[in-house]
């Protein structure tokens, strides 16, 4: 399984020293990647966790004020890239073609793109869900040949650090539909995944894996999560 902490716009230096402490004893099978603020990639050095950030910009080197191009991150070791995670497409109004400008740019240099969809509430309740994450999907991945090398993690908005969640049947159905049309990509899941609610979220034969976001914060909580992943 693939486990990606997302610890987005999160711990000050002091904090993310202990927290990193804390990370070089957490054991898992599974392939961890932590995804943390871009002032930390260059600290993260750890052979049982393999780097992520958590954007890239849409442009390669240059005269781009304040971004950080794909052929710096993979300078820096980093594997995987978050691209269009809700909060990003919220706040910095990312919409699906400067996605895909990210993503061609993270290919290009052989970096993982890890494509966040995934349908609001609105569209949840007027059963758009599909129909949403279709079309950002088509746009995202639009013009690529090896469109399979993209981890899709579905990410319902209104599940994100809400403490909702769907059953692993709803997750599982949708995903089968993602499957469909994008049969060799990777499919995870994300939005509040906890220690709790992964005992009925494990043992699926669709989800390659899961994206922690708050999660991703709390050790001892985790470790119990990693616990209970295992069990399997
Ligand atoms: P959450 O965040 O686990 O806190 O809901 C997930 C995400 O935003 O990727």
């Amino acid at each position: 399984m693939l486990i990606i902490l997302n610890n987005k716009c999160n711990l000050n230096k002091e904090e993310f020293d202990c927290y990193y402490d804390n990370l070089r004893s957490l054991v898992s099978c599974h392939q961890l990647v932590l995804c943390p603020s871009n002032i930390y990639l260059e600290k993260v050095n750890l052979s049982h966790i393999s780097l992520g950030s958590q954007n890239v910009s849409g442009f390669g080197n240059g005269s781009y004020t304040g971004e950080i191009s794909a052929n710096q991150l993979k300078s820096l070791g980093v594997e995987y890239t978050i691209v269009g995670h809700s909060e990003r497409r919220k706040y910095q109004k990312e919409d699906n073609h400067m996605i895909n400008q990210k993503i061609k740019e993270l290919l290009d240099q052989n970096i993982t793109p890890i494509l966040c969809v995934g349908e609001t509430e609105e569209e949840k309740e007027s059963n758009q869900t599909l129909n949403k994450i279709q079309k950002e999907l088509e746009e995202c991945l639009n013009g690529f040949s090896n469109k399979e090398k993209v981890i899709i993690a579905y990410e319902p908005i209104w599940a994100i650090g809400t403490g909702n969640t769907l059953t692993k049947k709803e997750i599982e159905d949708i995903l089968l539909k993602i499957k469909e049309n994008y049969p060799s990509n990777k499919l995870i899941y994300g939005g509040s995944v906890n220690e709790k609610n992964i005992e009925q979220l494990k043992d699926s034969t669709v989800m390659d894996g899961f994206l922690l976001g708050g999660l991703s914060l709390k050790i001892e909580e985790l470790k119990l999560f990693l616990e209970k992943v295992e069990e399997v």
